[in-house]
């Protein structure tokens, strides 16, 4: 990447004094202001410091970050720590949102460069995998991977036949926050929230990305909830009726009873369901209904893992739990340190013993989060087996947590 002239300053944290500044840039990079007179070149020099928030304190972790021209925000990153609850051990991931640089001042590579420094950040700072909420080039140029393994089920209207005796969908309120948050807690693979954190998400009203958000009820008892919203490619081909699966928990008889009600709501003509593909019950129940799926990735997020030896540290209980001691003895999982270097030649390597596999980043990442193809790799020894034995991990939902 060229050196930026002297016009430009950054990446570096947001400032207390450029808050309002980053607030107009987003807006208007993903479309409240873009038609006005914001979308002008002119409109990075004109932003005011917003004095009264100058002196605010840098962030313990996480942030917004920034590239400046001549001291107005023109790119920008936010990151974000959340925990995610897996069998025997706990992910900590680094989440990447509000991507976004001044149209006057794209593809000279600022979103590039801030991404790198964005990611070497979320390392230092603790996180194993960095998950995206977008798969263009940008992201999967940078070493991330369309991951994850669901069963995708395209659901019509009257197709599925399943159970309904006794269920009803009723739109979710934050009052319902302690319930859903119990309901999701016991979920295999979730991150860690507070009701809280229900409350403040299902307050605000529906947007495209939770366009509804459902309770399913058996016997006026609560014992799932599906939330659904429409797909990027769906709103900008002005299908605002086709529905995607963005997260559920509960009940799985109640889950696929309710999506079959969903299917009956006036203006859903389609839902695209991803089920984890560990969630044989729910896989079982929309197939033995009539449902037709196939293999897919997260849909609209790509993932990169940026710490593999502390990833498979924080789930040493997990790999106890699957591979004998015999096997386990003499098991590293090691990243070479090309990210903090600032290179491109990232790479991953299982071993044990003489044993080795190592692969570029992007293809770890599909090995050991799953991927809809699945990855063909010849790993030598007792490898093959302590690879099958671990991986895929559990797939999960970002759902509630990339609002
Ligand atoms: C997406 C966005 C942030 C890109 O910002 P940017 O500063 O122009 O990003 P870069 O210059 O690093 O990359 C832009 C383009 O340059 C080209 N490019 C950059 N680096 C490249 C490389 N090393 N090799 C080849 N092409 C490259 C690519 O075409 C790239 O687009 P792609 O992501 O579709 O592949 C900007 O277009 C934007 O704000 N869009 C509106 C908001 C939005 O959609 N945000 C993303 C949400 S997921």
């Amino acid at each position: 990447m060229t050196e930026l002239t002297s016009d430009f300053d950054g990446p570096r944290l947001m400032r207390g004094s450029e808050r309002s500044a980053c607030s107009r840039l987003a807006r208007l990079c993903f479309g409240d202001e873009a038609s006005g007179d914001e979308a002008s070149g002119d409109e990075a020099g004109r932003e005011e410091p917003d004095e009264s928030v100058a002196d605010e304190p840098a962030p313990r972790r996480g942030g917004l970050y920034l590239i400046a021209y001549r001291g107005q925000p023109v790119s920008q990153i936010g990151i974000f720590h959340h925990r995610l609850k897996a069998p025997d051990g706990l992910i900590r991931v680094g989440s990447v949102g509000g991507v976004c640089t001044h149209p006057e001042f794209r593809e000279q590579r600022l979103a590039g460069r801030l991404l790198k420094h964005c990611t070497q950040q979320l390392m230092l700072e603790g996180a194993r995998l960095m998950l995206i909420s977008g798969d263009r080039g940008l992201y999967t140029r940078a070493g991330c991977a369309l991951s994850g393994r669901y069963l995708d089920f395209d659901l019509r209207p009257g197709q599925l036949q399943v159970e309904t005796r006794g269920l009803a969908l009723r739109a979710l309120s934050s009052a319902d926050a302690v319930r859903c948050s119990q309901l999701y807690q016991a979920e295999g693979m979730h991150f860690l929230r507070r009701p809280d954190d229900f409350a403040r998400a299902l307050y605000q009203p529906n947007g495209y990305i939770h366009a509804d958000q459902w309770m399913v009820e058996r016997d006026g008892q609560a014992a799932a909830y599906l939330l659904l919203g429409i797909p990027w490619d769906a709103m900008a081909a002005g299908a605002p009726k086709i529905r995607h699966l963005s997260e559920y928990a509960g009940s799985r008889a109640a889950l696929a009873g309710g999506l079959s009600l969903a299917l009956a709501q006036h203006g859903i003509s389609q839902i695209s369901a991803p089920v984890a593909w560990q969630d044989a019950d729910l896989i079982a129940l929309l197939e033995q209904g009539g449902g037709r799926s196939q293999l897919a990735s997260l849909r609209e997020h790509t993932m990169r893992i940026i710490n593999f030896s502390g990833l498979m540290a924080d789930l040493g209980g997990y790999v106890r739990g699957r591979l004998e001691s015999k096997l386990r003895r003499g098991l590293r999982f090691s990243q070479n340190g090309s990210l903090l270097a600032g290179n491109d030649d990232d790479r991953c390597t299982i071993q044990r013993g003489a044993d080795r596999l190592e692969l570029d980043t992007a293809t770890m990442t599909r090995l050991v989060m799953g991927d809809a193809a699945g990855v063909s790799f010849s790993a030598p020894g007792a490898l093959a087996e302590v690879i099958a034995a671990l991986f895929p991990l559990p797939a999960f939902f970002p759902g509630l947590n990339y609002q």
